[in-house]
């Protein structure tokens, strides 16, 4: 009988990749989502349950309904800035709603999950590339959330023999290599689709001077003055799950953190100079102050994912990740006319 697992989050940008490969790979899978962020027509196999972590009765149905092995969780608000103008929100559902679904899952029975955490947590890097062990001291709320449940986690593994691995992704990027899923977040506030954009505009006809790109910190301590940042694939993200999730279910150790990244550092404009050379756009961009809360360098060392749960990213080229992200955007296709 193949091995069911519950993804709640499955509708967003990660998770729906996240269903497909768990599919690919045979299992059972359910998503659970409130649709505030995903979209339905991401769910592309399995069961799709409409909920909220808030609601705990719902969440207490499900997990009636259905024997789960193991769940993913994904589900979170998760933009910086708007995690520091509107805090409540964030502590609200990344906390608790994720301690709602922990109390489900220990009513049930189901004490093994994967949980979405950040390089967030880490805040301003005194040593890069980071590695597990740096400290956590986050500079935004988004990240505090994040920490609060990788302390949560290590609790509970304590007490109720419960198992969790923490993945703290780097930034996320590119998309299904058969472009059936895209990033869709809406605002968009990830550098790539947000550059990628920028060269569609162009593309149709824009002025490149009007660009409507701004590059938060062009002046900062790094080699081109723009923040640097660590862009691990989806896809690479989802086989660390799976490395994850084949963990818990043989080897499973209490709690456990990983980075997930590349240790490729990419600075906001060698993406921008990436994206010129896949679209062949000319696209430019508007110098903006740092951003509060950002900070200037983010990369990881994933060398405990990789000895450990035996991962390594195997999309290591900035225009590879970029090309991927352009090919399934939603506004790849040219108009009809010029096709
Ligand atoms: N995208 C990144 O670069 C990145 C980096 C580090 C960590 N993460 C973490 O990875 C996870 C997924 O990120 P993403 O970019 O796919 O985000 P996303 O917004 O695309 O996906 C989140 C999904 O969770 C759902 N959701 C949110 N709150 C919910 C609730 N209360 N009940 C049910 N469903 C709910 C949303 O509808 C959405 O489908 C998040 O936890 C995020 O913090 C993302």
């Amino acid at each position: 009988m193949s091995r069911s697992v519950l993804v709640v989050g499955g509708a967003g940008y990660i998770g729906s990749h996240m269903v497909l490969a768990l599919d690919e790979a045979g299992f059972d899978v359910t998503t659970f989502d409130n649709l505030s962020t995903g979209h339905r027509d991401a769910v592309l196999a399995g069961d799709f349950v409409h909920g909220d972590l808030a609601d705990r009765d719902a969440l207490g149905r499900l997990f009636a309904r259905r024997r789960f092995d193991l769940v993913m969780h994904f589900a979170a608000c998760a933009y910086v800035r708007e995690s520091m103008e509107d805090p409540r929100k964030y502590y609200r559902n990344n906390v608790v709603g994720c301690l709602n679904l922990l109390d489900a899952m220990l009513d049930a029975g189901v004490r093994r999950l994967v949980f979405s955490s950040s390089c967030a947590t880490y805040g301003v890097a005194r040593e890069v590339p980071i590695t597990e062990e740096h400290p956590q001291a986050p500079v935004n709320p988004y990240g505090f959330t994040k920490l609060a449940i990788e302390r949560a986690l290590s609790d509970y593994a304590t007490a109720y023999e419960f198992h969790a691995v923490a993945l703290r992704y780097f930034n996320a990027a590119g998309a299904d290599a058969r472009g059936r899923l895209s990033e869709r977040h809406e605002p968009e506030t990830h550098l790539i689709p947000l550059v990628l954009r920028e060269a569609a505009r162009v593309r149709d006809g824009g002025a490149p001077l009007d660009t409507r790109l701004e590059v938060f910190g062009t002046t900062l301590a790094t080699p081109d003055g723009s923040c640097v940042r660590d862009f691990v694939h989806v896809e690479d993200i989802c086989a660390a799950h799976l490395a994850a999730l084949e963990r818990l279910l043989t080897k499973p150790q209490g709690f456990e953190a990983y980075n997930v990244g590349t240790a490729n550092p990419a600075s906001v404009l060698d993406v921008i100079a990436a994206a010129r050379r896949v679209t062949g756009e000319d696209v430019r961009y508007r110098a903006a102050p740092a951003k509060a809360g950002d900070p200037p360098s983010l990369v990881a060392t994933s060398t405990r994912a990789r000895e450990t749960l035996g991962w390594a990213p195997r999309h290591e080229s900035l225009d590879g990740i970029v090309a991927s992200a352009w090919n399934a955007a939603p506004f790849r296709a040219r108009h009809a006319s010029d096709a």
